[in-house]
């Protein structure tokens, strides 16, 4: 029996700015953006949007079918909490209409946790494999204005519906990981954006990958030629074209330049024009790569390597199950794309400085999404969702 993702589908907000307009505004050349850090655009949250509205209108379409009743376990993976203590799936629980009987938890490790919930989702999966494990990441990237990383924001959600005989991607028990306790990227409590000591960041990662690889060559029997495809964690494009020369140099793997840009370039496609969605940027990367890939992945090894700043990597491989085109939702992915809408500077000034109130009165906030379900407000601290 095979363990791992059943069908995936992902959600970002209808509003972004083009990096082009930020450029013009700092009198920064475009082409460090468009080319230098390989991002166009980035997705703006609208007011009546969060995490939770951004992870239920990412899921909705996975639980719309059957299904629904066989999933056990809810897993909620983000940086982005609401709340300290409650966790944030339990409104994603009420607006999807999951039974009472599914149990549900948050997830941290900045952008790492997704993934610890894909693979404790599979163990449960194996365990009883005729029960679903819903797994989300959900996540808005903020930093301060004027930094090296504002032209690195973004938001979406990606949803993955994890069960026994997947129809999309089948994934293998050996993982490669790696923990050191680092400062690259946090947001303490106080703060709504992230610190970030950023060319130390990149070089962590890059350290991470290396440590991952060689703790995953320990534990399984795959080596680099047994890959076709791979998926790095996205905060930036460039990002994951400088971790993939690596991992050639470090592995001997001798491949000509095309040749690594053809085993990433297809992941890289709706992260340029979303942005960094920290936990989700892997799995919309995954998604991108099995719906923009022409030629059939059926039986293809894919290797990922998912990195959280702080920091922990790890290393892990998948397969692509045949048939897999028949399972996803490439044509409301690319609606939902081309249905955005740009924003000028102002407007992304206005979006990027609101804030939900904190003083326990009663809010309304004004309608933007054009997702499913929205935040309608807030009242004594307690935040409304309700469907649009
Ligand atoms: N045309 C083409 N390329 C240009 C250019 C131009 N006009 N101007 C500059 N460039 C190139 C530079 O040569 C550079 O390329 P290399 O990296 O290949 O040398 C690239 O554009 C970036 O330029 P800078 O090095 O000057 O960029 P910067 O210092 O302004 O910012 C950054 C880069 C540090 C990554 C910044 O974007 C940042 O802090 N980002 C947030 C942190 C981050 O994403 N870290 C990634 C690892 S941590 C992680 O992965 C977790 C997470 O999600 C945050």
């Amino acid at each position: 029996m095979s363990v791992g993702i059943d069908e995936i589908s992902f959600y970002t907000s209808n509003y972004f700015l083009d990096l082009k307009t930020l450029a013009q505004v700092q009198g920064t050349d475009p082409d460090k953006y468009y080319t230098g850090i390989g991002q166009e655009k980035m997705g703006m949250a609208a007011p009546d949007e969060d995490v939770v509205t951004m992870a239920a209108n990412a899921a909705l379409p996975l639980v719309e079918g059957e299904g629904r009743d066989q999933v056990r376990t809810l897993m909620f993976a983000t940086e982005t909490g609401i709340d300290q203590s409650k966790a944030a799936g339990i409104y994603v629980h009420r607006l999807l209409g999951l039974n009472d009987n599914c149990r549900v938890v948050e997830m941290k490790q900045a952008c790492y946790s997704a993934t610890a919930a894909l693979q404790m989702a599979c163990a449960l999966v194996a365990r009883k494999p005729d029960s679903k494990v819903l797994v989300i990441a959900s996540d808005i990237a903020r930093y301060d204005l004027d930094t090296p990383g504002e032209a690195t924001q973004g938001c979406g959600a990606v949803a993955m519906m994890i069960s026994a005989n997947p129809r999309l991607v089948s994934i293998d028990p050996e993982v490669g990981n790696y923990t050191e306790d680092v400062m690259d990227f946090w947001r303490p409590n106080y703060r709504s954006t992230a610190l970030v000591d950023g060319k130390y960041s990149t070089k962590i990662y890059l350290k991470a990958l290396k440590k991952a690889w060689d703790h995953f060559r320990e534990v399984s029997p795959l080596d680099f030629s047994d890959f076709s495809h791979f998926c790095y964690h996205l905060p930036f494009s460039r990002m994951a074209q400088k971790a993939h020369q690596q991992l050639v140099r470090h592995t001997k793997a001798g491949l000509s330049a095309e040749e690594q840009e053809r085993q990433i370039n297809k992941t890289l496609m709706y992260n340029r024009t979303i942005g960094n969605s920290y936990t989700a940027s892997m799995y919309i990367g995954l998604t991108s790569l099995l719906e923009n890939t022409d030629a059939d992945l059926s039986g293809k090894r894919i290797g990922f390597f998912s990195y959280g700043s702080g920091c922990v990597g790890e290393f892990f491989s998948g397969t692509v199950v045949p048939g897999y085109r028949d399972a996803l939702h490439l044509q409301r992915h690319r609606d939902m794309l081309a249905a955005r809408q740009e924003i000028s500077h102002d407007e992304y000034l206005q979006l990027y400085r609101n804030q939900i109130p904190d003083d326990g009165g009663e809010h309304r906030f004004d309608e933007g999404t054009t997702g499913h379900f929205r935040l309608a407000g807030i009242s004594h601290h307690k935040r409304e969702y309700v469907p649009r």
